[in-house]
């Protein structure tokens, strides 16, 4: 006897082997009486959930917000409010991988936190840039497919990248942060986060404000090189998350502090930028950084299938006193996240413990494959029955007016709308020498990929002189084309 559990079937059966299938005599075939063999092997075959579409390879890990400052004159979310705590789960990624692809690879990485606020998970899925290639979801999943394989080779193809990228300029900001080594963090620590959207605040009197959100690495901005990058790849795939894990686990708990740019809601209309362009930051110049408060990582997942690959954000989660903006890209992904998770993991994956809210939920949804949250009667609204009842008031604040004719149009341009004046003030303002240098060979090297055409490379050369005519220069001659 041994103090070791006996191992069951899943139905709690003690189970007859762990080694041995039921066979006729020792060389004979196996038996389909073999129940325990069967219930192994079936449910082995079903161990995987598709993976994610986009964000598939990951890491995540849980934390606290605290607010420090006051910011109840702008909005009346109960997690923003001073002195207040809330629970997250924040989830890293890259975003053209596979699950099982290498960490390092040059991509945006995601930055998903779920907060478990008192009035229901609040989800900020953002990326650890502000921007992003389009505005528009219509070209969403084209500009997925540019990212990822071909139809033919099943291989990754920068001609391909290059293409859709030089027949979208909205996409230069955003390639711009790509190839500059912010493209190849040091780790998931080592870099900001960002909303990236804008969305809606209101206040207890219902005044608006638009918002945007900065999560600043506390730890430093620290990247790899592209050589660096690409030698960690060959060393180890799972760098990111093994560093995270690490981390956590040695008590070195990382920590972002949270700033939000704040806008006035009239202001919205007659700014310089279109502020609900995803391909756009609003200047600091324009609106400064206000920090908030600041969040720590500080606990690890016991167990991965069931905290981070089955943890499902959505941006359409947004408590009293957030609120959404017309912001496309934003109203596009309000639909497809959950959307995507009734289909990756099932209509009740809001009842996972690692997505379940921690107020509680008075929802009139029932049944569905593997529920586990039977609501009592009665089941409809209205009732006489005592049943939950709406508080529109709580909503007070997220009214406004648009009109306007229904057109597919490109947005109205705002006076200095431009596809290439916010990266061009990036490469012309803000990065070094040195970080200059890196971008024009980080897009040669890109660009030199023997798949890229000649034709391609002369587009991309074209691109880069829309953005600033020193950049185009350099790429030229890296690509031996001046
Ligand atoms: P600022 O000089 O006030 O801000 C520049 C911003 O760039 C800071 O947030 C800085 O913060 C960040 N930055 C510094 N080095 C890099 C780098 N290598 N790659 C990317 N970002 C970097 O200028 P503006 O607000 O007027 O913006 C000028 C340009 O800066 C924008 O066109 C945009 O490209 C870029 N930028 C602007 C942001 C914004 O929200 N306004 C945010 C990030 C970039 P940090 O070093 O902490 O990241
Ligand atoms: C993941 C769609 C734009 C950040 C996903 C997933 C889909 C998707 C379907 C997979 C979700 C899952 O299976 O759990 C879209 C669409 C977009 C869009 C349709 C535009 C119209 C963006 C933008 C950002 C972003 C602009 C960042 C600002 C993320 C992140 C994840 C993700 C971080 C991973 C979430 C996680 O960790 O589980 N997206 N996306 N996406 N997306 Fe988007």
């Amino acid at each position: 006897m041994t103090d070791r559990p006996i191992t069951t079937t899943d139905a709690g059966i003690p189970a007859p082997s762990d080694e041995f299938s039921l066979s006729v005599g020792p060389n004979g075939p196996l038996l389909l009486q073999d129940h325990y063999l069967i219930q192994k092997m079936a449910h082995f075959n079903r161990e995987r959930v598709p993976e994610r579409v986009v964000h598939a390879k990951g890491g995540g890990a849980y934390g606290v917000l605290r607010i420090t400052e006051d910011v109840s004159q702008f909005t009346k979310a109960k997690l923003f409010q001073k002195g207040q705590e809330t629970d997250l789960f924040l989830r890293f990624s890259t975003v053209a991988g596979e699950l099982g692809s290498a960490d390092t690879q040059r991509d945006p990485r995601g930055f998903a936190i779920k907060f478990y606020t008192d009035e229901g998970n609040y989800d900020l899925v953002g990326n650890n840039t502000p921007i992003f290639f389009i505005r528009d979801p219509q070209k969403f999943s084209d500009f997925i497919h540019s990212q990822k394989r071909r139809a033919d080779t099943n291989l990754r193809d920068h001609n391909m990248q290059w293409d859709f990228w030089t027949l979208s300029p909205e996409s230069a900001h955003q390639v711009t942060f790509l190839m500059t080594d912010r493209g190849t963090p040091k780790s998931w620590r080592h870099m900001h986060g960002f909303g990236s959207h804008t969305f809606l605040w209101y206040n207890a009197a219902g005044e608006k404000f638009w918002v945007k959100y900065h999560f600043k690495t506390d730890q430093g901005i620290e990247n790899f090189t592209d050589a660096e990058a690409a030698a960690v790849v060959a060393q180890d795939a799972d760098h990111h998350l093994r560093d995270l894990n690490t981390a956590i686990r040695n008590g070195d708990h990382p920590s972002w502090t949270v700033n939000v740019q704040i806008m006035p809601f009239e202001e919205a209309a007659d700014y310089r930028f279109n502020p609900f362009d995803l391909t756009k930051v609003w200047p600091h110049g324009d609106y400064p950084e206000i920090t908030i408060g600041r969040f720590v990582l500080n606990r690890n997942p016991e167990n991965y299938f069931a905290e981070v690959e089955q943890a499902a954000f959505e941006p359409a989660n947004l408590v009293p006193g957030i609120g959404a903006s017309p912001d496309k890209m934003l109203q596009g992904r309000l639909f497809s996240y959950p959307d995507t998770h009734r289909h990756r993991i099932g209509p009740n994956y809001l009842q996972l413990p690692v997505n379940r809210p921690k107020s509680p939920v008075h929802s009139y949804n029932k049944d569905g494959a593997m529920t586990f949250a039977n609501p009592a009667d009665p089941l409809y609204a209205p009732n006489s029955a005592g049943g939950p009842a709406a508080d529109a008031s709580l909503f007070a604040g997220e009214n406004y007016r648009i009109a306007g004719e229904i057109i597919r149009s490109a947005y109205a341009r705002h006076r200095e709308d431009d596809d290439f004046v916010q990266p061009r003030a990036l490469w012309e303002n803000v990065l070094s020498e040195t970080d200059r240098e890196h971008l024009v060979g980080n897009i040669v090297g890109h660009a030199s990929a023997p798949e890229v055409t000649a034709g391609m490379r002369k587009r991309v050369v074209d691109y880069w002189t829309n953005v600033h005519k020193d950049l185009g220069q350099g790429v030229a001659q890296g690509l031996g084309l001046s």
